[in-house]
């Protein structure tokens, strides 16, 4: 079933598409994420990055038309197909650390976010994040709950363009949902132009803006000094943002763009809104329409907890090549 929110006035607008598969279909991509994870082992394996576009053409028919409009769809803010089928995790413990998430039940999971994703790009990784996996795992760690990054969970995670600091960021934020005891919400916000005042409008379409790398990425920080970029670009009509509330500052000095960017900041906090992720949910995030958080929650740490896989999808993969080392390789950085 095909069900979409749009609040055509009042703001915050909520540009969500779902699509809930039925039994056949869940099977039927459970299936297929068996047959692959048997044959590749592995989502770095480059025979599976080779194959991943043309496999993902035997996922179900309204599983690629509806991930083909969002592919199109330059306003929509996130999707989500829901249903999937998580009995291949049976009772395995949420991990207690990312470098351990990478788990022989867990990889089928791995792969079907991937040929998802293969509907709307190419997958990159970082050299800097969590060892340069493809698909990252997104997990309260102990000791790190006040921290602002995605392993927090005391504090809540600031809105943000994932990865807004670099010109390789992806496109399209893939999140595979395998357990949120809590009902932990993802929160997603978006900019209307029109109802910033000109001025600001003006200034932040300006490259005036300084974006940092969150911690997320090692051994980034103060490496390199970022070069101005503006933070809003785009027709009024199909506004782009690229911000991070916490790693964003105008250009020292320059006191109207520190301006543009509280009010761009404020119009934000005020837009966001939650989006509840169940297990067997998958979402893209528009990277480019929207900034994601979290909302704050209790860890347990007894393998219960909140456990998401995740992907960044890029539409156009030579956009990336500056940034990596080789053609071959998907890792962005060195
Ligand atoms: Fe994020």
């Amino acid at each position: 079933m095909l069900t979409e929110a749009r609040q055509a006035t009042a703001a915050p607008v909520e540009r969500t598409a779902t699509l809930l598969l039925d039994d056949f279909e869940a099977a039927r991509l459970r299936g297929l994420a068996a047959q692959v994870t048997a044959e590749y082992r592995s989502v770095a394996n480059p025979e599976f990055l080779a194959e991943s576009t043309v496999i993902a053409h035997e996922l179900p028919r309204r599983v690629r038309s509806f991930l083909n409009r969002a592919r199109l769809d330059d306003i929509g803010h996130t999707v989500v197909v829901s249903g999937h089928a998580l009995d291949a995790l049976g009772p395995e413990p949420t991990p207690r650390h990312w470098r351990e998430a990478d788990t022989e039940r867990s990889r089928a999971y791995a792969f079907l976010l991937m040929l998802h994703a293969a509907l709307l790009g190419d997958v990159i990784g970082w050299a800097t994040q969590q060892d340069g996996r493809l698909v990252t795992d997104v997990l309260p760690i102990r000791g790190q709950e006040n921290s602002p990054i995605s392993s927090s969970s005391h504090a809540p995670l600031g809105w943000h363009t994932e990865d807004a600091f670099s010109p390789s960021r992806g496109d399209h934020i893939g999140l595979l949902c395998l357990r949120n005891p809590d009902r932990t919400t993802t929160t997603v916000s978006h900019v209307v132009p029109a109802a910033l005042g000109d001025a600001a409008r003006e200034v932040l379409a300006q490259a005036r803006f300084l974006i940092e790398p969150d911690p997320s990425h090692s051994r980034r920080g103060g490496t390199a000094v970022p070069r101005p970029v503006p933070v809003l670009t785009g027709p009024e009509d199909a506004p782009q943002l690229c911000v991070d509330r916490d790693y964003t500052s105008a250009v020292p000095g320059d006191a109207e763009a520190e301006r543009a960017l509280a009010e761009l900041v404020a119009h934000i906090d005020a837009n966001l809104y939650e989006l509840p992720l169940r297990p067997g949910d998958l979402c893209f995030v528009d990277n480019r329409t929207v900034v994601h958080g979290r909302s704050r929650f209790r860890p347990r740490y007894d393998g219960t907890d909140r456990w998401l896989k995740r992907v960044n999808v890029v539409t156009d993969l030579r956009r990336t090549r500056p940034e990596r080392l080789t053609s071959d390789t998907r890792v962005v950085g060195r």
